[in-house]
């Protein structure tokens, strides 16, 4: 998508080899504009596919996930990271590895909001190495639900997580992919 390789080129800034910021417009402040057009081509992406819910990961994910869920008029749900006193009890639970943190963490989803009868669209906003989306799979899948595909803001085509997800057969659509940050210069793919 143009407009958003047009805005990670302009505003984006590298950390690092590995690392691309973009905390002035989508995941700390956030252009709802940009936001809408993203979410109209996840429609113009996903629209045959009958989606019945959107499901994403806190927190992050949750902005983009509602935005675009006003074309599909339908749902979403988000992933908890953390267990919640007031959470149900009876939840779908996925381990996801982090390898920015190092660390295992549990997501988990009441049970009464994803069902056998849904067809299920995951969105992120980032794919690295795909642990997210795999453990929202996973849960999709827990509760007898089909994935109609993985739909990503940004994935940096550098790292394996969207060879990973394809491989395993997910229709993975990713609005821009970073092939590269040498020196601090973007590219795509
Ligand atoms: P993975 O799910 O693809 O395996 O990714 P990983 O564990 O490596 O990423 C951990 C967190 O870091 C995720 O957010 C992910 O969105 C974010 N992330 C990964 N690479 C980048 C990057 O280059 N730039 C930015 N800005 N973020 C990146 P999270 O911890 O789940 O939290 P949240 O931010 O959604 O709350
Ligand atoms: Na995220
Ligand atoms: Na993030």
């Amino acid at each position: 998508m143009e407009l958003l390789k047009q805005r990670i080129l302009k505003d984006g800034q590298v950390i690092g080899n590995d690392i691309l910021k973009v905390d002035s417009f989508l995941n700390h402040q956030m252009d709802v504009q940009l936001f809408n057009e993203m979410g109209k081509e996840f429609y113009r992406l996903f629209a045959h596919k009958k989606v019945t819910k959107i499901l994403t990961i806190e927190s992050s994910g949750i902005g983009i996930a509602c935005i675009a869920a006003q074309y599909f008029n339908v749902p979403v749900v988000f992933a908890k990271k953390t267990e919640a006193r007031n959470l149900d009890a009876d939840t779908y639970l996925a381990e996801v590895y982090s390898f920015t943190k190092g660390k295992t963490y549990n997501v988990r989803v009441s049970k009464k909001y994803i069902n056998s009868r849904d067809v299920v669209l995951i969105i992120d906003d980032f794919l690295a190495n795909g642990k997210a989306a795999l453990g929202l799979a996973d849960i999709a899948e827990q509760a007898g639900a089909e994935v109609a595909g993985i739909g990503i803001a940004i994935e940096k085509g550098f790292q394996n997580g969207g060879r990973l997800l394809r491989e395993r057969g997910l229709e993975v659509q990713s609005l821009a992919i970073v092939e590269g940050m040498q020196d601090g210069v973007i590219t795509f793919r």
